[in-house]
């Protein structure tokens, strides 16, 4: 199925109703990993809504994304246990070799890093998460092996 008839197969789950924004918009990126500008014409019609009351509601919630994300999507914690656990020095290594920075998603398309508050995982501090994979107890070097990176860091 193309991705107009998976937009319309979400849709197709919600009566034309503005109440329904949210669910649809976190239905839409759950499918399509974000929300595309066409998706946001498509859905302020069906909610009978502007495309400008859609992107102040979807910017007030910050988990919204209206650009792809890369193959691999990681977010470094920064919340407090992390913090203390050297989690920027962990974020600054990763940006310096991946070539991006944070709420960048590098040229292949391959890897795309954001920041979160908490994870859920403060015991295994600090922590980042690559799609759906936790992974904790870091270090800068943990980091990079498990991004694939760490060989070309070391030649
Ligand atoms: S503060 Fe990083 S997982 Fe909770």
């Amino acid at each position: 199925m193309n991705s107009n008839g998976k937009l319309a197969e979400i849709l197709a789950q919600y009566s034309f109703e503005r109440g329904n924004l949210v669910p649809i918009l976190q239905n839409v990126q759950e499918v399509f990993g974000y929300i595309s500008r066409d998706t946001v014409g498509e859905i302020a019609n069906h909610v009978n809504v502007s495309c400008s009351d859609i992107y102040g509601v979807a910017t007030f919630y910050t988990m919204f994304r209206f650009k792809p994300v890369g193959r691999k999507h990681i977010n470094v914690c920064r919340g407090t246990a992390c913090h203390v656990k050297d989690a920027d020095q962990i974020l600054d290594q990763v940006q310096r070799v991946l070539g991006i920075n944070e709420g960048e998603t590098s040229a292949d398309g391959e890897y795309s890093l954001e920041t979160v508050a908490c994870i859920g995982c403060c015991a295994l501090a600090p922590c980042m998460t690559i799609n759906k994979d936790v992974h904790g107890r870091l270090t800068s070097k943990k980091a990079l092996k498990i991004l694939g990176t760490a060989v070309k860091e070391e030649e």
